[in-house]
């Protein structure tokens, strides 16, 4: 389901012109090339999906008309993946809602999710062993998908689980529904799955009761974390992953609507792997219409992106990254003098993040003289392009930054909803510090995060 909800809600708009143009991203170079052969770098692939959507999902269906609409996605979902292949991608991955859509009700999503068994307990590959278990159509597309492009493959669909009435967590219809990523290796086994936490209003979906800490470990590239969408804006689970499981890379499905001035996609992604020194492989849904795009391969000092507003195709989006991120050694022995805003920094997140905030503290002086190398994006005009190039990471580091920011978000928001916005500097990062449960939806709103 869609993470946050833009001011201005826009009619539906289906794509469904039959060009899926395959681009690479604009910023990728020749550096998807030579791979195998590079020991410290590894080939990531991200699509950005133009999803097929439901013309009604509140009406109800049928498993088959279920499964028709998602085959639909899935064809695409396939062809890219035979691009990416070509290209020597090794992980790749889709965004949040791409197969199903969003905007269910609990009843009517029911057609739509497959049975998942749990990873930890069952060993399957659901392209070589179909029939072990029904209602499983989709994760045998994504299964054989891994298979034919030979690639570790992260998607995200929805799921179910029957439950026992004893079970005091089990809703009434016996059933759990899941917000579910899944990951498969390259030969196609179900290695792991994380059902979504932090749900943003998504009434088809239940929250675990336990949260998923949800790792998996590559060839390639060591280990990987998950997490989805609005998770990215909590501590639990992705800063947890980070600190207690050893994780150097993220992939992250995502159905983000953009909204200034703090919460625009890849300001976001791209702001999490800076601020913690991790890759992070991000997956959006294209649907301008609805304020979605935004999708990238983040690494702490670049970023390979692709948002577009006015543009109907989806993108692949392929690059090399380093297996281990720059590592807060090297910033550290980079980096000069401090300067006046690292004091600022270490005041600002003393609170939340004790233990590592000094090496935060670097890698946020480091980013910021790295800007202008060559692939960091830069600012576009805000009519077209609702991203604000500073990221969350720099706003608490300078404070002039913040003015500029909160300035020009003042007549990009005027312009846009004809009033002024309520902007709190802090409310991104306090959150993503804190260890504490999610605040109830009001409350977080009142906090300032809906505020344009
Ligand atoms: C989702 O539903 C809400 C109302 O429940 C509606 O305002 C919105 O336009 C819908 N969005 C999509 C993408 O269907
Ligand atoms: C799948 O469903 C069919 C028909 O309902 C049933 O006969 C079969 O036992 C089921 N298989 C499994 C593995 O549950
Ligand atoms: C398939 O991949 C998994 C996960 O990488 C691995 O543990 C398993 O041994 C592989 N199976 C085969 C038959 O290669
Ligand atoms: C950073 O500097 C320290 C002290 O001078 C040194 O011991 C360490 O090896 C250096 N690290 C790197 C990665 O150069
Ligand atoms: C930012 O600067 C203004 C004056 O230029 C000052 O009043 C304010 O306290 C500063 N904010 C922070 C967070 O340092």
């Amino acid at each position: 389901m869609v993470c946050i909800m833009s001011g201005t809600r826009s009619k539906l708009a289906l794509f469904l012109c039959g060009c899926y143009v395959v681009a690479l991203g604009a910023h990728t170079g020749e550096e998807c090339v030579a791979r195998h052969h590079e020991a410290e770098s590894y080939v990531a692939a991200v699509y950005e999906h133009p999803s097929i959507l439901s013309p009604n999902p509140l009406a109800l269906t049928s498993r088959q008309q279920a499964l028709e609409l998602m085959n639909q996605n899935l064809d695409i979902y396939e062809q890219q993946v035979m691009t990416a292949a070509q290209k020597g991608v090794q992980i790749m991955v889709f965004p949040e809602d791409g197969i199903h859509g969003f905007n269910f009700t609990r009843t009517s999503i029911y057609p739509f999710l497959d049975f998942m068994p749990s990873p930890q307990v069952v060993r399957w590959n659901p392209c070589l062993e179909p029939h072990r278990f029904n209602d499983t159509e989709v994760l045998q597309r994504l299964s054989c998908m891994a298979i034919k492009g030979d690639m570790f493959l992260v998607a995200n669909l929805g799921t179910k689980q029957p439950c026992h009435i004893n079970d005091p967590g089990c809703p009434d219809d016996g059933r759990y529904q899941f917000n579910t990523d899944v990951v498969f290796s390259s030969n196609g086994t179900l290695v792991d799955r994380y059902r979504k936490h932090n749900l943003y209003f998504e009434a088809a979906f239940d929250v675990p009761l336990q949260v998923d800490h949800t790792t998996f470990d590559t060839p390639f590239a060591g280990r990987f974390g998950v997490f989805t969408c609005f998770d990215i804006l909590f501590f639990s689970p992705a800063v947890r992953l980070l600190r207690d499981y050893e994780v150097k890379h993220v992939v992250y499905p995502t159905a983000w609507m953009n909204q200034l001035p703090l919460l625009a996609a890849i300001e976001i992604q791209k702001a999490f792997a800076v601020a913690f020194g991790v890759n992070v492989l991000a997956a959006n849904v294209h649907h301008p219409v609805l304020g979605m795009t935004g999708s990238g391969i983040h690494t702490p000092l670049k970023s390979f992106w692709y948002h577009d507003m006015e543009n109907p195709n989806g993108r692949l989006i392929i690059a090399q990254v380093a297996k281990n991120p720059v590592g807060l050694i090297d910033a550290e022995n980079a980096t000069g003098e401090m300067d006046p805003s690292h004091s600022k920094c270490v005041h600002f997140i003393e609170e939340g993040a004790k233990g590592w905030k000094e090496s935060l503290c670097r890698r946020l002086k480091t980013e910021s003289q790295q800007q202008s190398e060559p692939g960091i994006p830069t600012p576009r005009p805000m009519h077209t392009t609702p991203w604000i190039s500073l990221d969350v990471a720099n706003l608490i580091v300078s404070n002039e930054s913040w003015k500029s920011l909160q300035q020009r978000s003042q007549t990009a928001c005027k312009r846009r909803h004809g009033r002024m916005c309520v902007i709190r500097p802090s409310n991104i990062l306090r959150v993503l510090m804190e260890d504490r449960p999610r605040p109830k939806d009001r409350s977080y709103q009142e906090r300032g995060f809906n505020s344009i």
